[in-house]
């Protein structure tokens, strides 16, 4: 087989075809998000057609410029075949937002989101299908939780966790749902159109967040389907993509007050805390130093902590590397030093105005939390 870039190449210099005649946009677009599945997206290719026989469907790859090259086989798929197309996406990550662009990047009445790795039982796609061709909802999830359906491919503790996040999610985003956490779904159009430029790109629920977004207008099918276990390739949801749920879910239930990312750093702020005492009893005990040194050098070391976790999990979309995160700590030291500033003039002077000793020294946090993040987010991880 020849390499995907000598076809491209080969595409190049070979004489425009003739024009073809019009052709109308398929009913059904899925979108598939990749990251490193090359070895599973020609299967997906096959099953989709295999389930999909007599429907006019597409499939858009969304890969985000995958180190394996995904995208360079996607390609070749779809020079046989005009049915499948890619995105490749340079220089970002993320789930949620791979799903949107796909999904806004189609024609078709109805769309479908689907993982790439054959753990969503394509064959669900045509009772899904049928469902909203009926005309009585507009969109329909794949759960594992309905009866007859189930969650084999998850280990006890994937379960027991997604278990929790859709309960999380029931809860605080208020979705009369069994599988909010499903990434297997299909809408509608109008639904996207409808609620896209309110949509988290960041994160992996997806699902969740356009549930929310749509509010109650939206009528909602369950269907079940088997959660297969993964074949190739390696899961990508980690400790991040945890950390993006608390701050969707906080996001939501302030109606996008607090943005995702404020989320994580706060909570970063609060592992600072830690850090910071246990600097300040090192210095102390173990280095013998003054109190008023030690607190300054625990708070350095609580900022340089800070700081490299924001890197790697708050803005790790932007991460710093090399002489840039060297400069980057830098500025980072100088908007935390103005922001203490900040904290502590405000809540002094609240406080000499209203003697409330937890609401002075809590506004003042605020103020200094929301300066650090806001100038950070400007300055230090600028896009
Ligand atoms: N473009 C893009 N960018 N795709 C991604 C990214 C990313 O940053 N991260 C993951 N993907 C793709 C994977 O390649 C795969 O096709 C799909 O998204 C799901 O990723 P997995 O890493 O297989 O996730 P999972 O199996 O752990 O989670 C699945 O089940 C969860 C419920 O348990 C997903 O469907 C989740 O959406 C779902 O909540
Ligand atoms: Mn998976």
């Amino acid at each position: 087989m020849a390499s995907p870039t000598t076809q491209i190449m080969a595409g190049l210099t070979t004489p425009d075809p003739q024009p073809p005649a019009t052709q109308p946009a398929p009913e059904l677009t899925i979108v598939v998000p990749t990251f490193n599945e090359r070895a599973n997206v020609p299967m997906v290719v096959e099953r989709v057609r295999k389930a999909l026989a007599g429907v006019a469907w597409e499939i858009i790859f969304v890969d985000d410029d995958s180190p394996d090259g995904t995208s360079a086989v996607v390609r070749e798929l779809g020079a046989r075949d005009a049915r499948v197309r890619g995105i490749r996406r340079v220089g970002r990550r993320g789930l949620a937002g791979a799903c949107i662009e796909g999904m806004l990047a189609s024609q078709a009445r109805y769309i479908a989101v689907m993982d790439a790795d054959l753990q969503h039982d394509e064959r669900a796609l045509v009772d899904m299908l049928e469902l909203l061709r009926a005309g009585q909802h507009d969109l329909v999830i794949g759960s594992r939780y309905v009866s007859n359906g189930s969650a084999g491919g998850l280990s006890p503790k994937r379960l027991a966790s997604s278990r929790l996040a859709g309960l999380l999610a029931r809860w605080l985003l208020g979705i009369p749902v069994s599988d909010p956490m499903s990434g297997f779904f299909m809408l509608r159009r109008e639904v996207l159109d409808e609620t896209a430029p309110r949509l988290a790109t960041q994160g992996f629920k997806i699902l969740a967040d356009l549930l929310s977004s749509a509010g109650s207008k939206v009528r909602v099918a369950e269907i079940p389907y088997d959660f297969r276990p993964r074949l190739h390739g390696t899961s990508k949801l980690d400790a991040q993509v945890v950390l993006d749920f608390l701050g969707l879910l906080a996001a939501k239930a302030t109606g996008n007050v607090v943005p995702v990312r404020f989320v994580s750093f706060l909570l970063v702020g609060a592992t600072g805390i830690i850090v910071h005492l246990a600097a300040l009893k090192a210095a102390l005990a173990t280095l013998g130093l003054e109190f008023g040194a030690a607190q300054s050098l625990a708070t350095l070391v609580a900022m340089t902590s800070n700081f490299f976790l924001n890197n790697a999990l708050t803005y790790r979309d932007q991460r710093l590397t090399g002489l840039a995160a060297l400069k980057g700590l830098a500025a980072f030291y100088a908007i935390c030093a103005v922001g203490a500033v900040s904290n502590i003039g405000v809540a002094t002077w609240l406080y000499s105005n209203e003697p409330i000793w937890w609401l002075a020294g809590l506004s003042g946090s605020v103020v200094g939390a929301v300066w650090n993040y806001t100038l950070s987010s400007a300055l230090v991880w600028r896009r």
